[in-house]
């Protein structure tokens, strides 16, 4: 089974994921990272493990449907059975996220359908919710929803500082991201290859 990841930032789930599967403990194979930031830190970090890393500037394209189509030609000449979204900052559309239904997964450092959007952490902790936690779930057509995979909950503590926070949130998505691939490839969720 293949894997690629998409990512845009600092990559700490790409990281996680990589881990595991060097230990052996997700029979996967991660061919290539796909990014759309150059100097993000992601890039770097799959050097290190010397994964191939597809760059995918939207700027470089006329339109969102050029772009979306050069990085579905490399999933299809790598033969991309899961995507990983670990941090992607663009938003698919509805043409690419069918032809990778139930194949395409996301994480999202809050209890969805609560706190949706880029500054979940942030939003959860000025707003001074009880408790919070991570979801990963199959990307549907609508934002930061779909079908749920995996969730975990997290207690708010009263002396929490949102860096605090923000570390343990991270920590539980470090082994929920690894869990949840491991689920899809015993084909216990998720579709298979066309
Ligand atoms: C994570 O908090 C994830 O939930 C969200 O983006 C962040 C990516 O962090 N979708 P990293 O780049 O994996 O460190």
């Amino acid at each position: 089974m293949n894997l690629a990841v998409f990512a845009s930032g600092n990559g700490s789930n790409f990281s996680a994921i990589v881990k595991e599967i060097k230990q052996g403990k997700i029979k996967v194979k991660l061919l290539i990272l796909v990014c759309d930031k150059p100097e993000a830190f992601v890039v770097k970090r799959a050097l290190r493990h010397k994964i191939k890393v597809v760059l995918a500037r939207r700027e470089d394209f006329r339109s969102k449907t050029d772009f979306e189509a050069a990085i579905i030609q490399r999933l299809k000449t790598y033969k991309i059975d899961l995507i990983v979204l670990a941090g992607f900052m663009r938003l698919l559309s509805p043409t690419f996220v069918k032809q990778y239904r139930n194949r395409i997964m996301n994480i999202h450092p809050s209890l969805l359908p609560a706190f949706k959007g880029a500054h979940a952490i942030k939003d959860v902790f000025d707003n001074k919710a009880g408790s919070t936690g991570v979801t990963v779930h199959f990307v549907d057509e609508k934002v930061d929803h779909g079908p749920v995979i995996l969730q975990g909950k997290i207690e708010i503590r009263s002396n929490d500082t949102l860096v605090g926070l923000g570390k343990r949130i991270h920590a539980l998505e470090h082994k929920l991201y690894p869990q949840a691939i491991k689920l899809f490839v015993s084909g216990r969720i998720g579709a298979k290859a066309p």
